[in-house]
């Protein structure tokens, strides 16, 4: 009779059943993505190839003094698996660039060729510059011009880096092998610090990189918002990259020009390091530490002690992302990578001490003029995605000023500024570990997390071009994460209108 219920019964069986289905399906595949997301090479790279150490590259000097660098953006190829041929693109050739070097005090001129067939930029991270040299999404290079910024170094010895910055493409630029080192040196070179280029101070541009044969596969992860996460790891753009030393002291220059994932430095046996500097120059004083953590962007300075005959490897260790084992798994928090195995000699010059001061106090001494709060959440500052004509702050040449920068967002971010180093002031209320001690200009900030940061803009003031200030996970600055300041002298206002438009001006198509 009542063929009505049952049928509905029936059919909400076998919704119940579908239901169930889907549920212990949808488990099934994030449990196995979950465990496929971590990631280790420990054991499995064969140090088989030579590190590569980039070339210093050869500036010509003019009449005036000023020190003039050629550089050339093209696309290349290069075999780095035995057997495959990667299409690359790369500064003076096919991969990376060469590193450039100039002394404080020191003019110098950079004449960059774009030959990549798409307009790019190169931006000078880290470098106090004018705002219209800067390199940043203002001052795009055409395919076939020639950009040829000039300034005059004016700022400590440090390891700076430089790398295309084009509106909304930045991350596929970089890695598809835009970026090189940028070193200024001064008067600290008298310090006795292991300082030979590539003897017993050498680069180490760390890179993720995951290849589908031949070509790279630059494909976000399965719930990944942190943007591309590779399998693998280049240094220098080397895979499985081992160095011969001979010196007992031996000084890394350390990199994270990945493009979203955090590295946590370490030696493979656990054996202390002293870190000298950061990412605008040497700390104050040495620290001795196990582990320095690099998010994209950011550099560090370490000196490794070697004992004759041995090898150690120089490893990326699992890091605390401020997120819970889940997501922390997902943003690459689990992974472990063995980046480059160090062969001592069997005998070592011997190396001076690592003297216990090492520069003067950093910036800024005088007290703050204001305050300024950033909010970073995906996609945006302060609730709004970049926009080129927008300029979002306008800050007075020579003041100092504190930035309060909370990531209010479920994942890691991190915040770059150009144009100036600062000082980290606070990390949730304490005082920064020592890794944060130095002069920086990128930082990471956990999620729920706030940091204070103490700077100046020492100018020049341009009121029509603007900088940059962005997270450095580069796939969240192309969606938005990213804002303009100009540094007016005092009593000026900005002008807005002509932010876009002065770009052009600096457009050289000789
Ligand atoms: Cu390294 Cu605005 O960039
Ligand atoms: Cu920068
Ligand atoms: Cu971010």
């Amino acid at each position: 009779m009542s063929s009505r219920p049952s049928r509905t019964r029936r059919i909400l069986f076998w919704l119940s059943i579908f239901a169930v289905l889907v549920l212990v399906g949808a488990t099934g595949v994030t449990a196995w993505r979950y465990s496929e997301a971590k990631v280790s090479t420990v054991g499995t790279v064969a140090f088989t190839e030579e590190l590569t150490v980039p070339s210093l590259a050869r500036p010509r000097t003019e009449p005036d003094g000023t020190r003039v660098f050629d550089l050339e953006m093209s696309s290349g190829r290069r075999e780095f698996q035995l057997g495959q041929v990667t299409e690359t693109w790369g500064f003076n050739g096919d991969y990376l660039g060469p590193t450039l070097r100039a002394r404080r005090g020191e003019k110098v001129r950079v004449e960059v060729r774009n030959t990549l067939g798409t307009a790019s930029t190169v931006h000078w991270h880290g470098m106090h510059l004018p705002a219209a040299m800067d390199g940043g999404p203002h001052q795009p290079i055409a395919p076939g011009a020639l950009w040829a910024p000039a300034w005059t170094v004016d700022q400590p010895a440090a390891t700076l880096w430089y790398h295309p910055h084009p509106h909304g493409a930045t991350e596929t630029h970089v890695q598809r092998g835009l970026a090189g080192m940028f070193l200024i040196d001064d008067e600290s070179a008298d310090l006795p610090l292991p300082s030979a280029y590539g003897v017993d101070d050498l680069p180490v541009i760390v890179q993720d990189v995951r290849f589908r044969g031949a070509r790279f596969d630059h494909s976000h992860g399965f719930l990944s918002d942190t943007g591309f996460l590779g399998d693998r790891t280049m240094v220098n753009g080397t895979l499985a990259p081992y160095r011969e030393v001979g010196d007992e002291l031996v000084r890394l220059r350390l990199l994270n020009a990945s493009t979203a994932r955090v590295y946590n430095f370490g030696l493979a046996d656990d054996r202390r390091f002293t870190l000298i500097g950061t990412d605008g120059g040497l700390l104050t004083r040495p620290a001795e530490l196990d582990r320095v953590q690099l998010s994209p962007g950011e550099r560090a300075e370490i000196v490794v002690r070697m004992r004759p005959g041995e090898r150690v490897t120089v490893r990326g260790y699992p890091t605390d992302l401020g997120l819970n084992f889940f997501n922390n798994q997902f943003s690459g928090g689990d992974d472990t990578f063995d980046l480059l195995e160090l062969r001592a000699r069997p005998t070592l010059r011997t190396a001076s001490n690592i003297p216990d001061r090492l520069a003067g106090t950093p910036l800024p001494d005088s007290a703050p003029v204001r305050e300024r709060t950033f909010d970073l959440q995906l996609p945006g500052i302060n609730g709004r995605p970049m926009d080129m004509d927008r300029i979002d702050e306008t800050v007075t040449r020579g003041d100092t000023e504190t930035w309060v920068v909370r990531n209010t967002d479920g994942m890691p971010h991190n915040f770059h500024i150009h144009d100036v180093e600062f000082t980290v002031l606070e990390v949730d209320g304490a005082p920064p570990p020592p890794a944060l001690t130095g002069p920086k200009d990128t930082v990471l900030i956990r999620p729920e997390s706030t940091v204070r940061l103490a700077l100046r803009f020492d100018g020049p003031a341009d009121p029509h071009t603007p900088y940059m200030y962005h997270c450095h996970l580069l796939w969240h600055e192309d969606q938005g994460m990213m804002g303009q300041f100009v540094v007016v002298d005092p009593g000026v206002a900005p002008d807005p209108h002509r932010a876009h438009n002065s770009s052009h001006s600096e457009f050289n198509t000789r």
